[in-house]
């Protein structure tokens, strides 16, 4: 290990942390450079970046784990890296190959390796890859150079508790219309996203859920993750809709549902009013792993799941199949 750093792992929240070096590359004319390692986390851009202004920009979360024997593996890269060229896509903004993008990845974790937090604490070390819009500009159009930049920072739970039910409220506020940007990983969806978290937390719950901005009868997201549903007869379900981010969490739990846990696993509504058919509930994403839905709180009436402070046998065996692959416990499909 390149040095010793004095972190307590066991109380690591989801909180910002300067590491030691971050991978910027620039695009300029048509190309990526090579990208270099650098210490200094603060980024230099023209005070006209489309990134300030128009909002052209996106981001990708994705984590390290360091299993048993003290290796470290990251989880499905391959996936962030297609996931943030659909982003860029959708804010024209030039692609990064998925080479490039995981040799990034693998620079950054191995340059701070310090801070793969250690096996068995829970904690994860968290990469936080990101592509922006710069250079001198002040039309509605795509910028003339971009910046992608890979920093990483260990992280503990997203929710406070981690593994334990937390309740959520639904929100007034839509996420994303349907054929906007929900489905990309940009900064605008969340930016929208602060002031209905800011309430539901006020109100005394973790989060809040969005239902569909169409007919706002259907849940799409549970703030910034993904919904599941563990139906009464053992299925798992998970809303279907353009605006919802396409979660690798999700779609992983999707698999080991099927294939680990032999349960049926449908992509499609959940009604609101229909939350009954329900036994388990959770959120799950990077960030989030899996939270387990204690209750949902909507028009002044909260329904509870399994329970507002067990977690359901469902979610904990969901929970430890993807928490063993990750790391490392479990055996990885093909
Ligand atoms: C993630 O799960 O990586 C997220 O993007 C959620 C949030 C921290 C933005």
């Amino acid at each position: 290990m390149s040095k010793n750093v004095n972190i307590d792992w066991s109380k690591l929240g989801f909180s910002y942390m300067k590491t030691d070096l971050r991978y910027v590359s620039k695009w300029k004319d048509g190309q990526w450079d090579e990208g270099e390692l650098v210490e200094d986390n603060h980024l230099t851009i023209s005070e006209s970046s489309t990134a300030l202004h128009y909002g052209q920009q996106c981001f990708e979360g994705l984590k390290a784990y360091r299993t048993s024997e003290s290796a470290i593996q990251l989880f499905r890269p391959d996936e962030n890296a297609k996931r943030m060229q659909d982003s860029c896509r959708r804010v024209m903004m030039p692609e990064v190959s998925v080479e490039k993008f995981i040799d990034a990845c693998i620079q950054v974790v191995k340059a701070n390796e310090a801070y793969v937090p250690p096996y068995g604490t829970g904690a994860t070390l968290y990469l936080r890859p990101f592509v922006i819009g710069v250079g001198d500009n002040i039309g509605v159009k795509p910028a003339p150079e971009y910046i992608f930049c890979v920093f990483c920072l260990p992280v503990g739970p997203y929710f406070k508790g981690g593994m334990a039910p937390v309740n959520f409220t639904i929100s007034e506020y839509d996420r994303a219309a349907p054929y906007g940007t929900g489905a990309a990983k940009v900064g605008g969806n969340y930016a929208g996203s602060l002031y209905p978290h800011e309430l539901a937390v006020k109100k005394g719950f973790a989060d809040c859920i969005y239902l569909d901005p169409m007919t706002h009868t259907k849940i799409e997201e549970v703030g910034a993750a993904n919904f599941f549903g563990i139906t009464k007869d053992d299925k798992f379900i998970t809303p279907k809709s353009p605006s919802i981010l396409p979660s690798i969490t999700k779609y992983s739990l999707m698999y080991l549902a099927k294939e680990y846990l032999g349960m049926e696993v449908e992509e499609r509504d959940v009604l609101v009013n229909n939350l009954d058919e329900f036994k388990e509930a959770g959120a799950c994403g990077t960030a989030a792993v899996i939270t387990p839905i204690g209750g949902i709180e909507y028009k002044d009436n909260l329904h509870v799941f399994y329970s507002e402070a067990e977690v359901g046998p469902v979610t904990k065996k969901l929970y430890n199949t993807l928490y063993g692959i990750q790391f490392g416990d479990v055996e990885a499909p093909e």
